[in-house]
């Protein structure tokens, strides 16, 4: 399957806290899905420099970020299937950042609405208006928008609250398109309508900022305490109960089948005492949660393994991430003083066409190379050990275009995503021009 049919998926996690039920249930398990998909390939990774911007405690980093992949990878998530990465493990990540700032306008950037928040709280108050406000909280719509074009994101799975984020993502990879030529893949933000928003023991949504939260892996008596906690009215045992603004049924719904939830519905209608539903609920979360537990605690506990399986999935990321950004420097300028210019002109001139040129080496194998009009090389053989083959080689790619370019890849030297864009529109102009004639 080649990589044109293939969806890249990616979504990134703030490291900043532990996860509660409601990321399981909001976050996790719907990526863990996901990630399953075929003809998907999924990013996942945990946002450790974005962390940086809300939180200046080294420990509660670290901690949140060995939680945070632990979580990930009991809950199901394959490294292996997945490229499940750090940010801080991607130098290419805070180069791109640099890139995409000199094409984005500090307007835009104005607007944006965390931004906007903080200036808008502390004109209210009174103060200067960037008062507190960070240079990093202003860039982060910046090195989110790296995170996704580097890795040529076509979805990017987000809270409602991050969507404006992805339309500046995109914005800066057109803005960098139109100036350098299309590098980048425009992505799209995916907001999942039918996963419930969870609420917490007060009935609000959980969320940290609450203090409202059921830690995903908290040791089950523990679990059952919380639980124990969530707000109910104080309607009697036998007394029919409301399903209708109830937070234990609207998370007894998040883990159960329909039927069950039916089933609890009734048991509501007949009077259920509020323990015994809690009860129910506990048992329910327990049996999902219980066996992800044992390996949440073991990982937990190998810091240094989560810390493999993260530069693994690091490594398997920067195969892409490394030559990329060599791409991209090459694209803006960044590149060797005598290196000739491949990629400012997507098209060829016309009227003027491309040739290929054969020839022999010292080491006795035959070449050939295709040249532009003006005669810069667009693509370079390997060495051929006959003139033949080297030929049929060129006559596959003026008869095949870019099924022959496919077959040929190992005869050849490798191109960047633009160098090959750029070779292939030369093959058209080649073959129409043949056709005119
Ligand atoms: N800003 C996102 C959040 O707070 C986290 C994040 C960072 C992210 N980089 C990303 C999400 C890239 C999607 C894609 O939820």
């Amino acid at each position: 399957m080649t990589s044109k049919t293939r969806t890249r998926v990616l979504t990134g996690i703030t490291t900043t806290g532990t996860p509660h039920l409601g990321n399981y249930v909001g976050a996790i398990r719907p990526a863990v899905q996901a990630s399953r998909a075929p003809d998907t390939d999924a990013f996942y990774f945990l946002a450790d420099y974005h962390a940086l911007i809300k939180c200046d405690e080294p420990a509660r980093i670290q901690r949140s970020t060995l939680e945070i992949a632990a979580s990930w990878i009991a809950s199901g998530l394959d490294p292996d299937k997945v490229t499940f990465y750090r940010q801080s493990d991607i130098p290419e990540i805070p180069e791109l950042t640099w890139l995409l700032t000199c094409v984005t306008g500090k307007g835009v950037l104005n607007r944006a609405h965390a931004y906007k928040a903080a200036v808008d709280k502390n004109n209210a108050a009174g103060q200067d208006p960037d008062s507190d406000v960070s240079a990093g909280l202003f860039m982060y719509p910046v090195l989110m928008g790296a995170d996704i074009l580097m890795f040529k994101a076509h979805k990017v799975p987000v809270g409602r609250d991050q969507i404006q984020h992805i339309e500046m993502a995109r914005d800066m990879a057109s803005s960098f398109n139109h100036l350098y030529g299309e590098h980048f893949v425009l992505p799209e933000a995916v907001i999942e309508e039918s996963v419930a928003l969870l609420p917490g023991l007060d009935g609000r949504k959980m969320s940290k900022s609450y203090d409202n939260t059921i830690p995903l892996f908290a040791p089950a008596a523990q679990m059952r305490k919380q639980i124990a906690g969530i707000v109910t009215d104080s309607k009697a045992p036998g007394e029919p109960k409301s399903t209708e603004g109830s937070a234990l049924f609207q998370i007894y719904q998040a883990f159960a089948s329909e039927a069950e939830t039916a089933d609890m519905a009734r048991a509501y209608a007949d009077g259920i005492a509020w323990g015994d539903a809690k009860q129910m609920l506990f048992e329910r979360i327990d049996r999902e949660i219980a066996p992800m537990r044992e390996h949440y605690q073991a990982l937990i506990h190998n810091p240094a393994q989560m810390d493999k399986i993260l530069l693994a999935g690091a490594d398997k990321a920067r195969q892409l991430a490394t030559p990329f950004i060599r791409e991209l420097r090459h694209a803006v300028g960044l590149r060797a003083l005598g290196q000739v210019a491949q990629t400012e002109r997507a098209t060829p001139v016309k009227g003027a066409l491309p040739s290929f040129k054969q020839y022999r080496e010292k080491d006795g194998l035959f070449y050939f190379k295709m040249v532009d009009a003006k005669g810069q090389t667009l693509l370079q053989s390997l060495g051929f050990t006959s003139p033949t083959e080297a030929g049929q080689a060129i006559a596959r790619l003026q008869t095949e275009g870019e099924n022959g370019l496919n077959a040929l890849g190992s005869s050849l030297q490798a191109l960047s995503d633009a160098g090959r864009q750029l070779v292939l529109a030369n093959l058209t102009e080649l073959s129409q021009s043949k056709v005119k004639a």
